[in-house]
């Protein structure tokens, strides 16, 4: 009999700390809604205690979702007390607790000697922390899960003893993490099949699998276990996350749906979602999805060659799998212009998984005019790039209100900005290699900061000369990195809402103030 696999999506957790993609709480909230729509079984919101924005995202989220909502922990007191509260209005609660198991990571994490004096000493303070940490954790729920961090690379007799633990203390899932993305398939479902004959109350819990991408094998690894018995599967949409990203959601799923004679397991994801779910993550944390991606890539249905071509006229399973229809790839594209309303506008968006508040539709819509009026014709992709670009941003402290640039063959090119700050309006110019140098030199004038930048891209939305451009660009301050994204229909001006937004990231994460925005005016 087809059993069923449990959808963990961890992509506003795992998938927010891919580098650059820092979330808002309202980009979180409509994530969420759109995972609940795409109906994945436990949506994994954050990491409570570590900062007060992910407190509330996860509580924001929990108080509104019918959806299990699961709130990450470390094995410590104070991070479960957190998760909970954070949780506490949720209908359906998790805390998700773990400990570091690998010895690179107990030698790593845990080298003072208050945590033993020897490695061996030291797994035992793990375990005894482990079975602490669950058992604190069932005081406030009943759903607990508890993951050894590193488990790929943990020895398996010590790896065996903390998940057995883990059970004895309440733990209803037993999460096997390839952290770090270093195992090969058969190795790794050889783990769970070893897991499952060395556990003696392994039947007590769900096994889990959460495999990072390091070595391009999380898909792999992640369906080799389930095939050997897990049935919870930990992934993100387009597979973003930490360093090389998680396992991705969409790949597993419809692995499962079209090669169901290998694997009699079925899901409860609604297929027809997944590009909408796609789309909106990309939009909101500025991850582009590389265009060969499978299922979500743009070229993920496109047949190039003539042969191909040819083969699909004749009979569409010559060359595909899957039908693009079957994960949402729209054909028939609907198309909005001026006189569409704000009715129009409002009913597409809700369709595409989007929504407003008053406010919100009224900026939404503010900005839909001013794209129809450059464009005529808006597609479904504008709209999507138009509630990525701005419209859930209250962070925006740093509003480009003006812009100029001078270019052109033989001449030095030269922009002059304004930046608006409540009521401060800063003016700068500069010049530049480029256009987008300049502007960029100006932006940085202004304010009196200068980041790095790490990487800038531009593209077109749609095609056509008429197209929206969007430009994302990737800074790096203290650190960190902070991406920003701009749209319109001039290419520098979206390379420089994209630059002023990644700053703004910086500063409103950081708390960091301008000195030029912050003394009087003369
Ligand atoms: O990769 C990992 O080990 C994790 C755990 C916290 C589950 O993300
Ligand atoms: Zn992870």
């Amino acid at each position: 009999m087809s059993e069923k696999i449990i959808i963990f999506d961890t992509t506003l957790r795992d998938g927010e700390q891919s580098p650059g993609a820092s979330l808002n709480v309202y980009e979180k909230l409509e994530i969420a809604r759109q995972l609940a729509k795409l109906n994945v079984d436990v949506i994994e919101a954050g990491f409570p205690v570590s900062s007060p924005a992910q407190f509330e995202a996860v509580k924001r989220i929990a108080d509104e979702s019918e959806v299990i909502i699961a709130g990450l922990a470390r094995a410590k007191e104070i991070d479960i007390k957190t998760a909970f509260d954070a949780l506490r209005n949720a209908k359906k609660p998790r805390i998700h607790t773990f400990s570091s198991t690998s010895d690179y990571h107990i030698l790593g994490k845990f080298g003072d000697s208050k945590y033993g004096a020897t490695l061996e000493e030291k797994r035992k303070t793990v375990l005894k922390m482990s079975y602490d940490a669950v058992a604190y954790a069932r005081t406030f729920c009943s759903d607990v899960e508890f993951s050894a961090e590193d488990a790929g690379r943990t020895d398996i007799g010590y790896l065996a003893d903390i998940i057995e633990t883990a059970i004895e203390a309440g733990a209803t899932t037993v999460n096997i993490p390839d952290t770090v993305g270093y195992t090969f398939p058969s190795e790794y479902s050889g783990k769970i099949a070893e897991l499952k004959r060395r556990v003696k109350n392994i039947d007590k819990a769900i096994i889990s699998v959460h495999c990072h991408n390091d070595l391009g094998l999380a898909v792999a690894n992640s369906i080799s276990a389930l095939q050997i018995g897990a049935r919870q599967v930990e992934c993100t949409i387009n597979g973003i996350g930490e360093r090389a990203g998680n396992a991705s959601l969409e790949e597993i799923v419809m692995a499962l749906k079209v090669r169901k004679d290998l694997c009699d397991f079925y899901t409860d994801i609604n297929h027809t979602e997944i590009i909408s779910t796609s789309r909106m993550v990309s939009g909101f944390t500025g991850v582009v999805v590389q265009p060969n991606k499978a299922i979500v890539g743009e070229n993920a249905f496109a047949h190039e060659s003539g042969i191909h071509q040819d083969g699909m006229l004749k009979n569409r399973e010559t060359y595909e799998i899957m039908t693009p229809e079957s994960v949402g790839v729209n054909k028939t594209k609907i198309v909005l212009g001026r006189h569409s309303g704000r009715h129009g506008l409002k009913a597409r968006l809700i369709e595409l998984g989007y929504h407003l508040n008053e406010d919100e539709l009224q900026k939404a819509y503010d900005a839909f005019l001013e794209i129809a009026d450059k464009k005529k014709e808006v597609f479904d992709e504008d709209l999507r790039t138009l509630m990525g670009d701005e419209i859930y941003r209250d962070d925006e402290k740093y509003e480009l209100q003006y812009m100029h640039v001078n270019a052109g063959t033989g001449t030095i090119p030269t922009a002059t900005v304004q930046i608006k700050s409540g009521e401060k309006v800063v003016q700068e110019s500069s010049p530049g290699d480029g256009p987008v140098d300049a502007v960029f030199n100006a932006i940085e004038r202004a304010l009196g900061i200068k980041p790095t930048v790490e990487s800038y891209n531009v593209r077109s939305v749609t095609s056509g000369r008429q197209a929206l451009g969007e430009a994302i660009v990737r800074i790096r301050e203290d650190e960190n990195s902070y991406n920003g994204r701009g749209t319109s229909t001039d290419i520098i001006e979206a390379s420089a809402k994209a630059y002023l937004q990644a700053i703004n990231h910086y500063l409103v994460t950081t708390e960091k103030k301008l000195e030029v925005f912050e003394t009087e005016s003369v």
